[in-house]
């Protein structure tokens, strides 16, 4: 499958590339990858070189990770990463520090969903979001694009080197945003006014 743009009020979505290597790199120095993300620890270039130039195109080519790059514009700086994997169509994402707080994974969230239950993805009906218990800004990116909590017997996401689990909230999304969708979080985040 080629890469796909997509466009939101305020982003490009596109093909995060080898240029962004710089960036990726700072940004993945956060602690908070460390807590909450399989990325690798501690984070150096040459991880985001062979995720840009070997990972990110193989994942579209196999449509195994479909990948984008958060910009404001066609060549603008990489603000961000968001993904969809096969194959529970399980989306994922991140946001460099220093652009987080803005609303942006919130809207890029939305409109990936929209694209993938949209005939995006061939025969997509769900999209699976699930994140360690306590990241509260990811469960809070899911809200805003509709996702519903589910509760599962016992949801967790592997750890890091994959010998492990830790406890998870999970969440799902269909094409209609279902209507108990933004009451379902009200046990692990703040109801919105
Ligand atoms: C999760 C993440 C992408 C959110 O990015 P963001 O730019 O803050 O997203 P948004 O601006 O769309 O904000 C989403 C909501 O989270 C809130 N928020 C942002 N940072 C927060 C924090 N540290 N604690 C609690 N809430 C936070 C925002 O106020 C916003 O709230 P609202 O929906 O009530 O308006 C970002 O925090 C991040 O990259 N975290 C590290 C990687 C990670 O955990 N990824 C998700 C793995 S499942």
């Amino acid at each position: 499958m080629l890469p796909v743009e997509i466009r939101t009020p305020r982003l490009l979505l596109d093909l995060p590339v080898p240029g962004d290597a710089e960036v990726v790199t700072r940004y993945c120095q956060d602690p908070l990858f460390e807590q909450y993300l399989t990325t690798p620890w501690p984070y150096e270039r040459a991880h985001a070189e062979s995720f840009l130039s070997t990972y990110v195109p193989g994942g579209w080519a196999s449509r195994t990770d479909l990948t984008w790059a958060l910009r404001t514009e066609r060549g603008g700086v990489l603000l961000g990463v968001i993904s969809v994997r096969e194959t529970q169509n399980e989306i994922g994402f991140w946001m460099g520090s220093e652009h987080r707080g803005g609303g942006l994974m919130s809207e890029a969230a939305a409109a990936v969903c929209t694209w993938v239950l949209e005939g995006g993805v061939d025969g997509a009906t769900t999209v699976f979001w699930r994140a360690v218990e306590g990241n509260t800004a990811s469960a809070k990116v899911a809200r805003s694009a509709g996702f519903r909590r589910i509760q599962p017997e016992n949801p967790t996401v592997p750890t890091r080197d994959g010998a492990g689990t830790l406890p998870a909230w999970y969440g799902v999304r269909e094409v209609d945003v279902d209507p108990r969708a933004e009451a379902s979080w009200n046990d692990i985040l703040e109801a919105r006014a």
